[in-house]
């Protein structure tokens, strides 16, 4: 749609030139005005002219009636004036031609705004849960938000390093160690694994409630692990190795490899450097004998860099990373997914950064998400009393391979088929979402074949399969003939999907590309029941249909790919 639409741009700006050369409207400005009529009945496209009247002294129904006067572009079915739009009504046998054309050339790139990322290398943190702490739906938002924004961008080009930032530092090791040093045992943790890990620390964190001697004991092994003590260090690497075999299975579940899992831990010999910088630099305040940047002349509470006992803090070990991170990866941009319960923090520590002096402190993003209930209950987590996501995808997975049992019992393959629909149904229904709403969890409605759902997309991409089995010796490069407004409206909606993928990376917005999903499944399915496409009335036609079929295959496997949803060619 964008050559579509700065052709014509180009048009109008020829028209604006002969009313006003001096104006100084380009075929820019005129594309970037260019909007989508809410109803299909007021055209494809619509230029609003009351946004030109100013600089053209003119009324808008006046310039809508100028440009439609001597308007002409071979994209173009009809234009017309309405009430200070302009119109523009596009050929059907034009955006065939095009659009079914540039889909069957570009194939898996097709939508890829390529240039945006050429040359440019984004860093995105994600995921990163705390080792041996429960893997759970709170953070179903940071994984499959975070991975999507890197499937996009490296659709757009850019290069990606995914990393998975572990809490596998911190005071909960020392916890830990006592608790495995009072009530575990070696061969009980190989075989539970994190669950295992989980039980000890509610045990420790109870424990510490009744007797506060069990903190201090606990603090003292924490200091030995620091202080490089031998057999701590292999407790510790022991339990993060336990925790990240767990964490590994969901990952493969969801399709998602990260590049680097260098952890909190890895920055520990790293935030000295910074520290003193801080201090060098008179940035650092003592308040009440814990080392602070005071923020309060931007409106924030202070981030906390050193404790009264010295040691460091979550800030702390953010900007040291930042800077490892820069100068290891000299990234255009970083991404950091997180809860919103985080924004203070980050806007803290990238102020912090800024005042340090480091010149690419703006190219630091946070992209925060609202909560997640489930079924109407919110989560308990110190508690333990979480869902983990492991149980949430089983239960999916289960219950649509009942459903699947029904439906189609001989389905070949259907243990795999049911773990990508099952897990797709949950990454589907939770990215439908603005990122930033608080969404509750409600499984029937995920997991329903029928309504705005990931079975339902999947099974679309599923039928469209099935048609181009039935008959695939159809021919890409012969030409179109459109005889039904359902394959011109499938064309439209398939050609929206680069300024779809432009959207969302700007946004940082998956669910704009879930809801596009969403658009192509629905034109292609009425374009399915109201157009016979093996019986059709000739070959010709027949062979259009199967041609717009194998693009809209195209795009919703391409768009499926960006937000870790399988294409599934059987259900
Ligand atoms: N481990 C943290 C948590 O579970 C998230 C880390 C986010 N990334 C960062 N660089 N702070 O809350």
């Amino acid at each position: 749609m964008l050559t579509i639409k700065k052709m014509i741009s180009e048009e109008i700006e020829r028209i604006l030139k002969g009313i006003n050369a001096d104006a100084g409207l380009d075929s820019g400005t005129v594309c970037s005005m260019l909007e989508y009529p809410p109803d299909e009945k007021m055209g494809d496209l619509a230029l609003p002219c009351f946004k030109l009247s100013k600089v053209l002294r003119m009324a808008p129904v006046k310039i809508a009636a100028s440009i439609a006067e001597s308007f002409s572009c071979e994209a173009v079915d009809k234009a017309e004036a309405l009430n200070g739009y302009f119109n523009i009504y596009l050929s059907g046998e034009y955006l065939a031609k095009k659009i079914a054309a540039e889909v069957a050339e570009k194939g898996d790139k097709y939508g890829a705004p390529t240039e945006l990322g050429e040359g440019k290398t984004v860093v995105l943190d994600y995921s990163s849960p705390n080792v041996a702490k429960p893997f759970h739906i709170g953070h179903l938002g940071t994984t499959v938000i975070g991975h999507s924004l890197k499937k996009l961008h490296e659709f757009a080009g850019y290069k990606c390093v995914g990393i998975n930032y572990l809490g596998d530092w911190g005071t909960q090791f020392g916890k830990l160690i006592v608790a495995y040093h009072k009530w575990g045992n070696a061969e009980a943790i190989e075989q539970g694994g994190v669950d295992a890990l989980v039980e000890l620390y509610v045990r420790i964190n109870n424990a510490i409630a009744e007797d506060a001697t069990l903190a201090d004991e606990a603090r003292a092994e924490f200091r030995k692990l620091e202080d490089g003590d031998e057999e701590n260090i292999r407790l510790w690497k022991w339990f993060v190795d336990i925790s990240l075999a767990e964490y590994q299975k969901t990952y493969k579940q969801l399709g998602i490899e990260f590049d680097s899992y260098k952890g909190e831990s890895f920055y520990t010999d790293k935030m000295p450097a910074q520290v003193q910088k801080l201090r060098d630099m008179g940035l650092l305040k003592i308040d009440d004998g814990a080392s602070i940047v005071d923020l309060e002349e931007y409106g924030m509470t202070p981030c906390l860099i050193l404790k009264r006992d010295g040691s460091t803090l979550y800030p702390t070990r953010d900007i040291a990373a930042a800077v490892y991170r820069k100068e290891t990866y000299d990234f255009d941009k970083m991404i950091y997914v997180t809860s919103a319960g985080q924004s203070l923090h980050f806007a803290q520590w990238f102020k912090v950064v800024e005042l340090m002096g480091y010149e690419w402190y703006d190219k630091l993003v946070h992209v925060p998400y609202g909560t997640v209930s489930i079924n109407g209950a919110k989560l308990a987590t110190r508690t333990g009393n979480v869902i983990l996501l492991r149980d949430l995808f089983a239960e999916s997975i289960a219950k649509v391979a009942a459903i699947m049992d029904e439906k189609n019992p001989n389905l070949e393959n259907k243990e795999k088929i049911s773990e990508e629909v099952g897990v797709g149904a949950i990454v589907f229904y939770y990215l439908s979402n603005n990122r930033i709403r608080d969404i509750n969890f409600m499984m029937e409605d995920a997991l329903s074949f029928e309504g705005n759902t990931g079975p339902y997309v999947q099974y679309t991409y599923a039928r469209t399969c099935s048609v181009l089995s039935k008959s695939p010796d159809y021919d890409k490069n012969a030409a179109l003939t459109i005889t039904s407004t359902d394959e011109t409206s499938l064309l439209k909606t398939l050609s929206r999907f680069e300024e779809v993928v432009r959207e969302a990376i700007a946004a940082y917005e998956p669910s704009v590309v879930t809801r596009y999903i969403l658009d192509v499944a629905g034109a292609y399915n009425r374009f399915y029941h109201n157009c016979s496409i093996l019986g059709a009335e000739s070959e010709e036609i027949k062979n259009t249909r199967l041609v717009l079929t194998d693009a809209a295959r195209t795009v919703l496997g391409n768009a499926f790919g960006l937000i870790c949803l399988a294409k599934t060619e059987k259900i």
